[in-house]
Formats: structure tokens, C-alpha cells, sequence
């Protein structure tokens, strides 16, 4: 069968998957199968503070590097993910950023981060998740270190420093639970429309808007009917968007693994056709590309102890129904 990042290329998108250095570097078989099926490449945790920073003065960018050059070494683009996030923080930096010194340590992180991949990276996720619809706030920004010490300007703060470091990259934001068919998702949806319209109407140099599509299954099923009309709004204000984290947890579908399969795939096709109706969308890629694989695996087990199916190779690397959905969408 034909690679999904040649099927992708043939309409002009690009197919790409999210992996971590561990299984990259051990494992060959899943190595090959990524740099087979991938045209971009993103690290799953390697680029995050957490990865990068064990100390407040030191950068390890071992791991990431090896990744850049896996990329470049199969003729994958190269994707960064993540430079400013609540989560996958390091433990010192509770203790050490504060009110005062936030501004520097942020400006010193993203000039040295974006500016190490400068001229190399294919995109950024310059701020990941900073909308909960649950607060209080009207404009449902997250509770988060940079909101409590910056104020809701750290976001706009971290686009113009990364469009400094790499003014080549494709700058976006990054958030997930826009997807279904939910009150909170369209609470979340209007939250990220006004908040990029407020980016754009400052100059803030945003180039795209990254959809992660951490989808579900139901034992009633799951529709895709409004999320169209959130992309189309997108577009509108003149920025791309990418489905960045695809994959579907399978936890609440039937145990047998073919009917499981097989629902997995319908909602992988069901959402594609939506998104793919948009045409600012230019990218589609999953979190993993192999059961074998899965962070759903710990953070969102089966209560039966059956393995998670949500990805479109299973865990011998074997494609499955939601490959089929996804080679025939892209
Ligand atoms: C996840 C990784 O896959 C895990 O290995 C890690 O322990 C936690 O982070 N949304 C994101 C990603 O933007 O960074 C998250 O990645 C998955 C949810």
C-alpha cells in the first residue's frame, strides 16, 4: 500500500505523527514504520521544559537533536511541540520562577529553544492549552504560572519573542476539546476565537491554529457537526490550521477488537471529512502511530485491562480499519 505521506502529498497535505525518543532509538521496526509513513515528525516530550531544562542555566538538547536528524536524515519536515505549556514542567521551576524573573526566563527559554531549531523547524506550537472552559474568567484563560506572574499578555509576549528567535517557522496555537459535539467544547471554541482575534487585531504574529483532535469514542456515538463551522471561522481571520495530536481513545468501545476497530475508524473518518472540507487545513497528525505505543496507555486505561486500539497500526505495525479511514481521506 502507498505511505500516508505520499497519499497526503498528492493533495497537498502534509501526514505526520508525534513519537517519543525512547521508542524512536530502540526500536527499529517502529522506526522504519515512522520514516515510511511520516513527512513530518514531531517529539512527543523531548522539546518540552521538562526534556530540555534539567537546571535553571542548562539546556540538553541531546535527544531532540537526534530526533531533528532522524527527520532530516528521512526526509521528514520537523516539528516543535511545545514552547510554553501548564504541564511537563521541570521540578525546579516552581521553586525558581516567580512574578519577577518570569519575562526573563520566558524570553531566555524561547530565544534559545526556537533559536537553536532556527531555519529548521517546519512549525511551533508556541503556547499549548491556555484555555479552560471551566474558570471563572470571561476570557477562560487557564490558571496557569505564566498568566499568574505575566498576565493574560505572556501569550502575546511568547509569539513575538519565537517570531524573533525563528521568523521562518510556522507560529501557532496549540488546544484540544474544540472537537465534539459538547456545551464545553463550544464554550472552548468561542474562547480560542476570541482570543485569536485578539491576537490578530494587535499584530501578533500567529500564523496558524492547531487543532489537536484527541477524539473519543461512545457507547452512544459521537458526531462531528459544529466544529465545522469553528474552522471556517479560523480560516476566516486568515491563519491555517493543523491537526496536530489525532488519535481516538477507545476506552468506553465494546472489548472485541474488531467491533472495536471498527467504531474507531467511523470516528476517524467522520471527523476527516468535516476537517477536511476546510481548506486551510494543511496537516494531519496523530499522537503515535502504532498501538504499540499509546500515551493513553497510562493516562486513559481500559477498565477490562484490554490494550487500546486508538492509532492506525496496531501493536504489530499491522495497518488497521482507522488506517484505511485515513488513506482514504488524505
Ligand atoms: C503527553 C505525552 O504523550 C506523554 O508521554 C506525557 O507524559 C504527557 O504529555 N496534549 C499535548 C501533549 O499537547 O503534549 C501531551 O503529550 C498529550 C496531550
Amino acid at each position: 500500500a502507498i505511505a500516508l505521506r505520499a497519499s497526503a502529498r498528492t493533495k497537498g497535505l502534509l501526514f505526520g505523527a508525534a513519537v517519543n525518543y525512547n521508542n524512536l532509538s530502540s526500536d527499529q521496526a517502529y522506526a522504519n514504520l515512522v520514516a515510511q509513513q511520516c513527512g513530518i515528525l514531531v517529539p512527543a516530550n523531548e522539546l518540552k521544559w521538562q526534556a530540555l531544562r534539567p537546571s535553571p542555566t542548562q539546556f540538553n538538547f541531546t535527544r531532540a537533536d537526534w530526533m531533528a536528524q532522524f527527520a532530516r536524515r528521512n526526509g521528514m519536515l520537523f516539528r516543535g511541540h511545545t514552547l510554553v505549556w501548564h504541564n511537563g514542567l521541570p521540578n525546579w521551576f516552581a521553586k525558581t520562577v516567580n512574578k519577577q524573573n518570569a519575562e526573563k526566563f520566558l524570553r531566555e527559554h524561547i530565544s534559545r529553544v526556537a533559536g537553536h531549531y532556527a531555519g529548521q523547524m517546519h512549525s511551533w506550537d508556541v503556547v499549548n492549552e491556555a484555555i479552560e472552559p471551566r474558570v471563572q474568567r470571561a476570557d477562560k484563560l487557564r490558571n496557569t504560572p505564566w498568566l499568574r506572574f505575566l498576565g493574560p499578555d505572556y501569550i502575546d509576549l511568547a509569539f513575538r519573542m519565537a517570531a524573533e528567535a525563528d521568523p521562518r517557522a510556522i507560529l501557532m496555537y496549540n488546544d484540544f476539546g474544540v472537537e465534539h459535539d459538547t456545551p464545553q467544547a463550544e464554550t472552548k471554541r468561542n474562547a480560542i476565537l476570541r482570543l485569536l482575534e485578539r491576537l490578530k487585531s494587535r499584530g501578533t504574529p500567529i500564523q496558524a491554529l492547531g487543532v489537536q483532535g484527541h477524539l473519543f469514542g461512545h457507547p452512544n456515538g459521537v458526531k462531528f457537526t459544529q466544529i465545522g463551522r469553528f474552522l471556517r471561522n479560523i480560516a476566516d481571520m486568515g491563519l491555517e490550521i493543523m491537526i496536530t495530536e489525532l488519535d481516538v481513545n477507545d476506552q468506553q468501545l465494546p472489548r472485541d477488537p474488531a467491533i472495536r476497530d471498527r467504531a474507531v475508524a467511523k470516528i476517524y473518518a467522520d471527523f476527516l471529512e468535516v476537517v477536511l472540507d476546510q481548506p486551510a487545513v494543511t496537516a494531519v497528525i496523530t499522537w503515535g502511530i502504532s498501538d504499540r505505543y499509546t500515551w493513553l496507555a497510562s493516562t486513559k486505561p481500559r477498565k477490562d485491562g484490554a490494550g487500546l486500539r486508538p492509532l492506525p497500526f496496531d501493536a504489530q505495525l499491522k495497518p488497521k480499519p482507522a488506517w484505511q479511514s485515513l488513506t482514504s481521506a488524505i
